[in-house]
């Protein structure tokens, strides 16, 4: 029998990529098809959470029992995310977010121009350091990490400076590991420092580890 150790719970999940518009016909975005995300919200309602995934644009059927909410842009991601955490106890934050977005999307479809074009960027607000400046003490906050270097350096980074509590570390160059595979390959670490490194597992099953430590965290603060 599947364990109810999320009951009672709202869990907030982000999955998928975001698509940052440079005009009506063109976006920028990235490899993303928000497999981790959703796989997180499965796991989470299957044990027992009230669970919102808000997901970027994705080729994957929502899973039973969840509310989902779709967005395109960072912004939009932000604001559906911003507006739920407060009575969110939960929060796990595995879509892949464009850090910036074209400072200028045309309203009309841009010519071909001479050989080179450039366009200028702006940055997304980062909404897991803003979940991290707000969270409250009955909250526990989930981060992941994209990385192609320093994994170790870049993820303790990230964990800190955005106030999570635990991070989920993927080193996307590795076959079976990070966007569009069915399987993931993850180290996870808290504040203190590395908790586990997992093999390659598919990524249902890493979900699952996750919610195994999140459940271990949780519990001390709702006062089990
Ligand atoms: O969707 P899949 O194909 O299954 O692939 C899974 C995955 C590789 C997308 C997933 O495992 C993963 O690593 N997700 C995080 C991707 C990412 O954007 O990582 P990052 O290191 O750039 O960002 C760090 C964290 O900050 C992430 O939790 C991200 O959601 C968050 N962030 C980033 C920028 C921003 N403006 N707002 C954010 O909240």
């Amino acid at each position: 029998v599947t364990p109810q150790d999320l009951a009672g719970l709202d869990v907030l999940v982000t999955a998928g990529p975001t698509r940052e518009p440079l005009d009506p016909v063109r976006y920028l975005s990235n490899r993303s098809s928000g497999k981790m995300g959703y796989a997180l919200a499965k796991a989470a309602a299957l044990r027992g959470a009230r669970v919102t995934l808000i997901s970027g644009p994705t080729a994957l059927v929502s899973p039973p029992g969840v509310e989902i909410i779709q967005v395109q842009t960072a912004e939009q991601m932000f604001q559906e995310v911003i507006k739920r955490a407060e009575k969110t106890q939960i929060i796990i934050k595995a879509a892949a977010v464009a850090d910036y977005r074209p400072l200028d999307a045309k309203e009309q479809k841009i010519k071909k121009q001479g050989q080179e074009m450039n366009i200028e960027f702006t940055q997304n607000r980062d909404i897991l350091a803003e979940l991290g400046r707000q969270k409250g003490a009955h909250q526990l906050l989930v981060g992941f990490a994209a990385e192609t270097n320093d994994l170790v350096q870049n993820a303790i980074g990230k964990l800190k400076r955005k106030n999570v509590d635990l991070l989920v570390a993927n080193d996307v160059t590795q076959p079976g590991a990070g966007f569009d595979y069915d399987t993931n390959i993850v180290r996870i670490f808290d504040q203190n420092g590395e908790l586990t490194s997992l093999p390659r597992l598919d990524k249902q099953q890493v979900a699952w580890e996750i919610l195994n430590i999140v459940v271990k965290m949780f519990n001390p603060l709702r006062g089990n």
